[in-house]
């Protein structure tokens, strides 16, 4: 993984946007700002929360949505990625009160009408997931990869896949996955 990358295990702290006790935050309502048809869009959330709850936690003890799993808690393992805004983050570093309004996409999203996603038949094909404590995170880090409109280089690909950390299936599922979600998506690996 290279130095500034945006998996980067390395947090950025957002801190200082939280300034007060109490925020909402609200899961998408505009569909022009994602390329998912409006039936994939999950209803708005509007919570408050304590001025440090994570957005992790937010996401599972406020809302029960715990498809985002918890590994490190130290914005290292990767697992517990969601999409903010289009970017893959870590929902453990960013505390969710920073996020009034945002755009927040969580692995319970992926499906529709109970149909696996692309992505998620691709992991499912290519034995991409073992335990699948990880797999939201690859999922959700991928999802984020392939909403553009170029495929990902081979570099990209596993400069993204290096920002997951996996304990079970020893990646090799994971990458067929990854490049064979890349293929459906583009044509090719690019
Ligand atoms: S639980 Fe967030 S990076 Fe590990
Ligand atoms: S499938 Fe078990 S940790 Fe990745």
């Amino acid at each position: 993984m290279k130095p500034g990358s945006p998996y980067s295990p390395w947090p950025v702290c957002r801190c200082g946007r939280a300034r007060s006790r109490k925020r909402s935050l609200a899961a998408p309502l505009d569909p022009r700002r994602s390329p998912r048809p409006p039936s994939w869009l999950p209803t708005a959330y509007p919570i408050e929360v304590p001025a440090r709850l994570t957005l992790a936690d937010a996401l599972r003890e406020k809302l029960d949505l715990v498809g985002t799993h918890l590994g490190c808690e130290h914005g290292i393992c990767g697992s517990c990625t969601v999409i903010i805004d289009g970017q893959a983050s870590r929902s453990c570093t960013v505390l969710a009160a920073s996020l009034d309004g945002a755009d927040v996409r969580t692995i319970e999203g992926l499906s529709q009408d109970g149909a696996l996603s692309p992505l998620q038949q691709a992991f499912a094909d290519c034995h991409g997931l073992q335990c699948g404590f990880c797999t939201p995170g690859y999922l959700m880090t991928l999802e984020a990869l392939l909403s553009a409109d170029a495929p990902p280089s081979r570099e990209q690909l596993l400069d993204a896949l290096a920002g997951v950390v996996c304990r079970c299936t020893g990646y090799v599922g994971v990458l067929a996955a990854a490049e064979a979600a890349v293929a459906a998506r583009y044509g090719a690996v690019g």
